[in-house]
């Protein structure tokens, strides 16, 4: 029997997965983004009919993602999912801010193959490492046939890229995908699908993102107990670009932070008004002064609003 081998992209980030810690007893106190991509792959069982190319785009910890280690790695994204013998691309990234990272790869490359994220929650040094068992889930989806579009495989579960969001400080599970649920789970190799694969996004020419360092400028404020308009008035007159607003319940803001939301957007600022509930979405009410963020978290919405101005 022929057997044909098609290639598995692994790109490596940083993060967890990759973290070193003095003692394999030691779950915290590790330095993230250590151990290098290649080395993150030995002793995973063999997918058969697969081969393995590790690249290392980038090595942080993922609370210091930033814009041009996106463009990076959304350009090698883009060149190896180009290649018609490569089946799909897997990502070792942090789990902090992996949401952002699949949902703006997702926004900007909405791909037919599969682009799948993984990362762990426990260093490579500890006695109880996810990252390899992790790591191999990864290697399953992004072979699957089944398989498309930017996805966070994780804990056995596979996340769509935009409804996924870190939920837990500590847990192994600690990603979810809130009311929607998980696409698919991965059992001893096989995906398990649960749903129809998430669609979204646009396939975007990476030349028409700005320089890292133009970007327009968005920031998330929050409504709380006792908010006020002075942070807004201090963006605005700083040249912010755009603001989303993570509101209380369904998008609700205290009267001083949305008259001064309500005064930026007149002023030309793009507002959103998304929610701080980790679940559920904003529902629109015909009349309100601030368009809604389309059922976007607060960071998912910032990245759609950075990538509508840059439009
Ligand atoms: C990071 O996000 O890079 C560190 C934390 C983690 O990966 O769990």
């Amino acid at each position: 029997m022929q057997v044909s081998e098609r290639t598995i992209v692994v790109l490596g980030t940083g993060g967890t997965i990759a973290g070193r810690a003095a003692s394999a007893q030691d779950n915290v106190g590790y330095r993230a983004a250590e151990v290098g991509v290649a080395d993150l792959l030995q002793g995973l069982p063999v997918l058969q009919g697969f081969g393995l190319h590790a690249e290392q785009v980038a090595q942080i910890d993922s609370k210091d993602m930033d814009f041009g280690v996106w463009c990076a790695l959304a350009a090698r994204c883009a060149h190896w999912l180009a290649q018609g013998d490569v089946a799909g691309v897997v990502v070792t990234h942090g789990t902090d801010t992996m949401e952002e990272t699949a949902f703006f790869l997702q926004s900007v490359l909405a791909p037919v193959k599969p682009v799948v994220l993984t990362g762990a929650m426990r260093p490579a040094t500890s006695a109880g490492a996810d990252g390899p068992q992790n790591l191999a889930d990864a290697l399953a989806v992004a072979a699957s046939p089944l398989a498309q579009g930017v996805c966070v495989a994780f804990a056995g579960a596979v996340h769509g890229a935009r409804e996924v969001q870190k939920v837990h400080t500590y847990r192994a599970a600690a990603f979810s995908s809130g009311d929607a649920g998980p696409v698919a789970y991965v059992e001893e190799g096989r995906l398990r699908l649960l749903r129809a694969w998430p669609q979204g996004g646009a396939l975007r020419d990476l030349q028409t993102l700005r320089a890292p360092a133009d970007w327009p400028r968005v920031e998330i404020v929050m409504n709380h107990a006792g908010a006020g308009g002075a942070i807004v008035q201090a963006l605005v007159r700083d040249g912010v670009a755009g603001l989303v607003v993570a509101g209380t319940g369904n998008g609700t803001l205290h009267q001083a932070l949305e008259a001064a939301l309500v005064d930026a957007q007149g002023q030309g600022v793009a507002v959103r008004r998304s929610s701080r509930c980790p679940q559920g979405r904003v529902i629109a009410q015909e009349g309100a002064a601030l368009p809604v963020a389309d059922g976007l978290s607060p960071v998912k919405a910032r990245i759609a609003l950075m990538l509508e101005l840059m439009a």
